[in-house]
Protein backbone atom coordinates (compact mmCIF):
# COMPACT_ATOMS: atom_id res chain seq x y z
CA UNK A 1 0.00 0.00 0.00
CA UNK A 2 0.83 3.43 -0.97
CA UNK A 3 2.35 5.54 2.15
CA UNK A 4 0.18 8.36 0.39
CA UNK A 5 -3.13 6.44 0.94
CA UNK A 6 -3.05 6.71 4.71
CA UNK A 7 -4.14 9.86 4.30
CA UNK A 8 -7.82 8.49 2.64
CA UNK A 9 -7.92 5.37 5.36
CA UNK A 10 -10.40 5.45 8.68
CA UNK A 11 -10.92 3.23 10.97
CA UNK A 12 -14.08 1.39 9.75
CA UNK A 13 -15.17 0.93 13.20
CA UNK A 14 -14.60 4.62 14.78
CA UNK A 15 -13.82 6.81 11.49
CA UNK A 16 -10.59 7.87 13.66
CA UNK A 17 -7.66 8.35 11.71
CA UNK A 18 -4.85 5.27 11.37
CA UNK A 19 -1.42 5.58 12.31
CA UNK A 20 1.43 4.07 10.40
CA UNK A 21 4.74 2.78 11.74
CA UNK A 22 7.05 5.13 11.40
CA UNK A 23 9.39 4.19 8.43
CA UNK A 24 11.23 5.76 5.67
CA UNK A 25 9.44 3.63 2.52
CA UNK A 26 6.72 5.03 0.64
CA UNK A 27 5.11 1.33 0.34
CA UNK A 28 3.45 0.28 3.42
CA UNK A 29 4.24 -3.70 2.56
CA UNK A 30 4.09 -5.25 6.51
CA UNK A 31 3.09 -3.68 10.04
CA UNK A 32 0.57 -2.78 12.01
CA UNK A 33 -2.02 0.64 11.85
CA UNK A 34 -3.62 1.57 14.47
CA UNK A 35 -6.66 4.02 15.40
CA UNK A 36 -6.36 6.73 17.46
CA UNK A 37 -9.75 6.90 18.38
CA UNK A 38 -10.54 3.51 19.39
CA UNK A 39 -7.43 1.95 19.70
CA UNK A 40 -8.04 -0.57 17.57
CA UNK A 41 -5.16 -2.36 15.51
CA UNK A 42 -5.58 -3.59 11.99
CA UNK A 43 -2.89 -5.74 10.85
CA UNK A 44 -1.13 -5.35 7.07
CA UNK A 45 0.26 -8.91 5.40
CA UNK A 46 1.98 -8.67 1.79
CA UNK A 47 0.71 -4.82 0.95
CA UNK A 48 -3.21 -5.97 2.46
CA UNK A 49 -4.28 -4.02 5.10
CA UNK A 50 -6.86 -6.10 7.31
CA UNK A 51 -9.67 -4.35 8.30
CA UNK A 52 -11.49 -7.60 8.99
CA UNK A 53 -10.93 -10.97 10.66
CA UNK A 54 -12.40 -14.00 8.82
CA UNK A 55 -13.08 -16.06 11.42
CA UNK A 56 -15.38 -13.26 12.98
CA UNK A 57 -17.92 -12.71 10.15
CA UNK A 58 -21.47 -14.08 10.52
CA UNK A 59 -24.09 -15.05 8.19
CA UNK A 60 -23.86 -14.49 4.45
CA UNK A 61 -20.94 -12.33 4.85
CA UNK A 62 -19.17 -15.54 6.27
CA UNK A 63 -20.69 -18.06 3.90
CA UNK A 64 -19.59 -15.87 0.97
CA UNK A 65 -16.13 -14.39 2.22
CA UNK A 66 -15.38 -17.96 2.22
CA UNK A 67 -16.74 -19.54 -0.92
CA UNK A 68 -14.82 -16.66 -2.54
CA UNK A 69 -11.21 -17.73 -0.86
CA UNK A 70 -12.06 -20.83 -1.98
CA UNK A 71 -13.36 -19.86 -5.50
CA UNK A 72 -10.69 -17.48 -6.53
CA UNK A 73 -8.62 -20.15 -8.43
CA UNK A 74 -11.39 -20.62 -11.12
CA UNK A 75 -13.00 -16.94 -10.63
CA UNK A 76 -11.05 -15.30 -13.73
CA UNK A 77 -11.97 -18.18 -16.27
CA UNK A 78 -15.78 -18.40 -15.05
CA UNK A 79 -16.12 -14.87 -15.67
CA UNK A 80 -14.83 -15.10 -18.90
CA UNK A 81 -17.16 -18.09 -19.74
CA UNK A 82 -20.00 -16.51 -18.19
CA UNK A 83 -19.62 -13.44 -21.36
CA UNK A 84 -19.68 -16.19 -23.90
CA UNK A 85 -22.53 -17.73 -22.52
CA UNK A 86 -24.28 -14.68 -22.41
CA UNK A 87 -23.09 -13.67 -25.67
CA UNK A 88 -20.85 -10.60 -25.41
CA UNK A 89 -17.42 -10.29 -25.04
CA UNK A 90 -16.25 -9.63 -21.43
CA UNK A 91 -14.70 -6.14 -22.56
CA UNK A 92 -18.04 -5.10 -23.83
CA UNK A 93 -19.68 -6.37 -20.99
CA UNK A 94 -17.51 -4.76 -18.34
CA UNK A 95 -17.38 -1.45 -20.00
CA UNK A 96 -21.57 -1.38 -20.47
CA UNK A 97 -20.38 -0.61 -15.99
CA UNK A 98 -17.27 0.50 -15.41
CA UNK A 99 -18.12 3.54 -18.69
CA UNK A 100 -20.92 4.73 -16.69
CA UNK A 101 -17.90 6.20 -13.91
CA UNK A 102 -16.87 9.64 -14.17
CA UNK A 103 -14.16 9.92 -12.22
CA UNK A 104 -12.49 13.48 -14.27
CA UNK A 105 -9.49 12.57 -12.87
CA UNK A 106 -10.29 11.34 -9.43
CA UNK A 107 -9.74 8.88 -7.30
CA UNK A 108 -12.02 5.26 -8.10
CA UNK A 109 -13.11 2.90 -5.32
CA UNK A 110 -14.78 -1.08 -6.39
CA UNK A 111 -16.44 -2.92 -3.47
CA UNK A 112 -15.85 -6.06 -4.25
CA UNK A 113 -13.00 -6.16 -6.57
CA UNK A 114 -12.77 -9.93 -6.76
CA UNK A 115 -9.58 -10.66 -8.49
CA UNK A 116 -9.36 -7.41 -10.27
CA UNK A 117 -11.41 -8.36 -13.77
CA UNK A 118 -13.03 -4.75 -14.27
CA UNK A 119 -9.22 -3.36 -13.65
CA UNK A 120 -8.35 -3.45 -17.40
CA UNK A 121 -10.97 -0.71 -18.17
CA UNK A 122 -10.36 1.81 -15.62
CA UNK A 123 -6.48 1.55 -14.78
CA UNK A 124 -4.49 4.24 -17.78
CA UNK A 125 -8.42 5.62 -18.58
CA UNK A 126 -7.38 9.04 -18.98
CA UNK A 127 -10.14 10.69 -16.59
CA UNK A 128 -9.34 7.75 -14.37
CA UNK A 129 -6.57 9.11 -11.36
CA UNK A 130 -5.99 6.46 -8.39
CA UNK A 131 -7.63 2.82 -8.61
CA UNK A 132 -8.54 1.20 -5.16
CA UNK A 133 -9.82 -2.09 -4.21
CA UNK A 134 -11.38 -3.82 -1.18
CA UNK A 135 -12.98 -7.41 -0.97
CA UNK A 136 -14.46 -9.47 1.32
CA UNK A 137 -11.75 -12.83 0.49
CA UNK A 138 -7.95 -12.91 1.56
CA UNK A 139 -8.07 -15.28 -1.60
CA UNK A 140 -9.77 -12.97 -4.26
CA UNK A 141 -7.12 -10.16 -2.94
CA UNK A 142 -4.10 -12.01 -3.30
CA UNK A 143 -4.40 -12.94 -6.77
CA UNK A 144 -6.12 -9.76 -7.66
CA UNK A 145 -2.39 -8.43 -5.48
CA UNK A 146 -0.51 -11.01 -7.64
CA UNK A 147 -2.33 -9.69 -11.15
CA UNK A 148 -1.39 -6.15 -10.60
CA UNK A 149 1.82 -6.71 -9.52
CA UNK A 150 2.49 -8.48 -12.50
CA UNK A 151 0.81 -5.57 -14.42
CA UNK A 152 3.02 -3.33 -12.94
CA UNK A 153 -0.18 -1.42 -11.90
CA UNK A 154 -0.57 0.84 -8.56
CA UNK A 155 -3.36 -0.37 -7.23
CA UNK A 156 -4.32 -0.45 -3.43
CA UNK A 157 -6.31 -3.58 -2.12
CA UNK A 158 -7.58 -3.68 1.96
CA UNK A 159 -9.35 -7.14 3.27
CA UNK A 160 -12.62 -5.34 4.54
CA UNK A 161 -16.76 -5.65 4.34
CA UNK A 162 -18.30 -3.28 1.99
CA UNK A 163 -20.71 -2.49 5.26
CA UNK A 164 -18.02 -1.02 6.91
CA UNK A 165 -15.92 0.86 4.63
CA UNK A 166 -12.26 2.27 6.29
CA UNK A 167 -12.28 5.11 4.08
CA UNK A 168 -12.87 8.99 5.03
CA UNK A 169 -16.28 10.43 3.75
CA UNK A 170 -15.80 12.22 0.52
CA UNK A 171 -12.76 10.21 -0.67
CA UNK A 172 -13.16 9.29 -4.33
CA UNK A 173 -14.99 10.52 -7.39
CA UNK A 174 -15.80 7.58 -8.40
CA UNK A 175 -17.37 4.38 -6.59
CA UNK A 176 -18.58 1.78 -7.95
CA UNK A 177 -19.84 -2.39 -7.51
CA UNK A 178 -20.05 -5.49 -9.17
CA UNK A 179 -21.51 -8.73 -8.45
CA UNK A 180 -22.17 -9.16 -4.38
CA UNK A 181 -24.57 -7.02 -3.09
CA UNK A 182 -27.67 -9.31 -3.42
CA UNK A 183 -25.99 -11.40 -0.67
CA UNK A 184 -24.50 -9.19 1.82
CA UNK A 185 -25.87 -9.26 4.71
CA UNK A 186 -27.00 -5.37 4.97
CA UNK A 187 -26.87 -4.23 1.34
CA UNK A 188 -28.62 -0.74 3.14
CA UNK A 189 -25.40 -0.17 5.20
CA UNK A 190 -22.99 -0.68 1.91
CA UNK A 191 -25.08 1.57 0.03
CA UNK A 192 -24.76 3.91 2.63
CA UNK A 193 -20.71 3.74 2.99
CA UNK A 194 -20.48 4.08 -0.66
CA UNK A 195 -22.12 7.05 -0.63
CA UNK A 196 -20.22 8.33 2.59
CA UNK A 197 -16.87 7.46 0.76
CA UNK A 198 -17.91 9.72 -2.30
CA UNK A 199 -17.45 13.44 -2.88
CA UNK A 200 -20.41 15.36 -3.96
CA UNK A 201 -21.29 15.19 -7.84
CA UNK A 202 -19.89 11.80 -7.98
CA UNK A 203 -21.76 8.60 -9.93
CA UNK A 204 -21.90 5.64 -7.93
CA UNK A 205 -23.17 2.02 -9.58
CA UNK A 206 -24.32 -0.93 -8.02
CA UNK A 207 -24.91 -3.68 -10.43
CA UNK A 208 -25.54 -7.43 -9.08
CA UNK A 209 -27.41 -10.56 -10.85
CA UNK A 210 -31.23 -10.47 -11.81
CA UNK A 211 -33.25 -13.23 -11.01
CA UNK A 212 -32.18 -14.56 -14.30
CA UNK A 213 -28.63 -14.25 -13.56
CA UNK A 214 -29.06 -15.68 -10.32
CA UNK A 215 -30.89 -18.62 -11.95
CA UNK A 216 -27.65 -18.96 -13.99
CA UNK A 217 -25.15 -19.33 -11.44
CA UNK A 218 -27.13 -21.70 -9.45
CA UNK A 219 -26.38 -24.33 -12.32
CA UNK A 220 -22.95 -22.95 -12.90
CA UNK A 221 -20.72 -22.10 -9.78
CA UNK A 222 -20.10 -24.59 -7.38
CA UNK A 223 -21.24 -24.29 -3.78
CA UNK A 224 -24.02 -21.12 -4.69
CA UNK A 225 -26.99 -23.10 -4.15
CA UNK A 226 -25.73 -24.43 -0.87
CA UNK A 227 -24.88 -21.15 0.45
CA UNK A 228 -28.81 -20.80 0.75
CA UNK A 229 -29.69 -24.59 1.89
CA UNK A 230 -31.54 -24.44 -1.31
CA UNK A 231 -34.02 -21.73 -0.80
CA UNK A 232 -33.59 -18.42 -1.62
CA UNK A 233 -36.10 -14.91 -1.65
CA UNK A 234 -36.50 -13.63 -5.09
CA UNK A 235 -33.75 -10.86 -6.39
CA UNK A 236 -35.17 -7.30 -6.52
CA UNK A 237 -32.47 -4.35 -7.33
CA UNK A 238 -32.31 -2.62 -4.05
CA UNK A 239 -33.23 1.02 -5.50
CA UNK A 240 -35.36 1.38 -2.88
CA UNK A 241 -32.33 1.43 -0.13
CA UNK A 242 -30.84 4.22 -2.13
CA UNK A 243 -31.78 7.60 -0.33
CA UNK A 244 -34.20 9.46 -2.29
CA UNK A 245 -31.87 12.98 -1.76
CA UNK A 246 -29.71 11.17 -4.14
CA UNK A 247 -29.76 12.44 -7.87
CA UNK A 248 -30.50 10.95 -11.33
CA UNK A 249 -31.40 7.43 -9.95
CA UNK A 250 -32.19 4.55 -12.44
CA UNK A 251 -32.07 1.38 -12.94
CA UNK A 252 -30.99 -0.16 -16.24
CA UNK A 253 -30.31 -4.07 -17.48
CA UNK A 254 -27.00 -4.97 -18.36
CA UNK A 255 -25.67 -7.52 -19.44
CA UNK A 256 -28.58 -8.30 -21.60
CA UNK A 257 -30.71 -8.78 -18.50
CA UNK A 258 -28.46 -11.25 -16.69
CA UNK A 259 -27.72 -8.11 -14.55
CA UNK A 260 -29.45 -5.11 -12.91
CA UNK A 261 -26.85 -1.98 -12.00
CA UNK A 262 -28.48 0.59 -10.55
CA UNK A 263 -26.95 4.59 -10.82
CA UNK A 264 -27.65 7.51 -9.17
CA UNK A 265 -24.84 10.78 -8.09
CA UNK A 266 -24.55 12.10 -4.57
CA UNK A 267 -25.85 15.52 -4.55
C1 LIG B 1 -19.17 -12.24 -8.11
S1 LIG B 1 -17.72 -11.59 -7.34
C2 LIG B 1 -17.48 -10.06 -8.23
C3 LIG B 1 -16.05 -9.72 -8.52
C4 LIG B 1 -15.85 -8.53 -9.47
N1 LIG B 1 -16.36 -7.29 -8.86
C5 LIG B 1 -16.54 -8.74 -10.80
O1 LIG B 1 -17.06 -7.76 -11.35
O2 LIG B 1 -16.50 -9.83 -11.36
C6 LIG B 1 -18.38 -11.02 -5.78
C7 LIG B 1 -17.33 -10.51 -4.82
O3 LIG B 1 -17.99 -9.91 -3.71
C8 LIG B 1 -17.19 -10.14 -2.57
N2 LIG B 1 -18.03 -9.90 -1.37
C9 LIG B 1 -19.03 -10.66 -0.88
N3 LIG B 1 -19.54 -10.11 0.23
C10 LIG B 1 -18.85 -8.96 0.47
C11 LIG B 1 -18.91 -7.94 1.47
N4 LIG B 1 -19.81 -7.97 2.47
N5 LIG B 1 -18.04 -6.90 1.38
C12 LIG B 1 -17.13 -6.83 0.37
N6 LIG B 1 -17.04 -7.76 -0.61
C13 LIG B 1 -17.88 -8.82 -0.56
C14 LIG B 1 -16.72 -11.57 -2.76
O4 LIG B 1 -15.62 -11.91 -1.97
C15 LIG B 1 -16.42 -11.59 -4.26
O5 LIG B 1 -15.07 -11.30 -4.54
ZN1 LIG C 1 -11.29 3.23 15.63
Amino acid sequence: MKRTTLDLLACPACHGALVAPVDSGSAIESGVLHCEGCQKYYPVERGIPHFIQPDQLTGFNRRFSRMYDWFSWGYRAFSKIAFAFIGMSEEAGRREITDRLEPRGGRVLEVSIGPGVNLPYLVNRPDVGEVYGLDISLGQLRRCMSYVRRKGWEVDLFLGNGEQLPFRDASFKGVFHVGGINFFNDKKAAIEEMIRVAKPGTRVLIADETEKGAKGYEKTIPGFTKSFDGKRAPIQPPIDLVPPEMLERRVFDAWKGWFYCIEFRKP
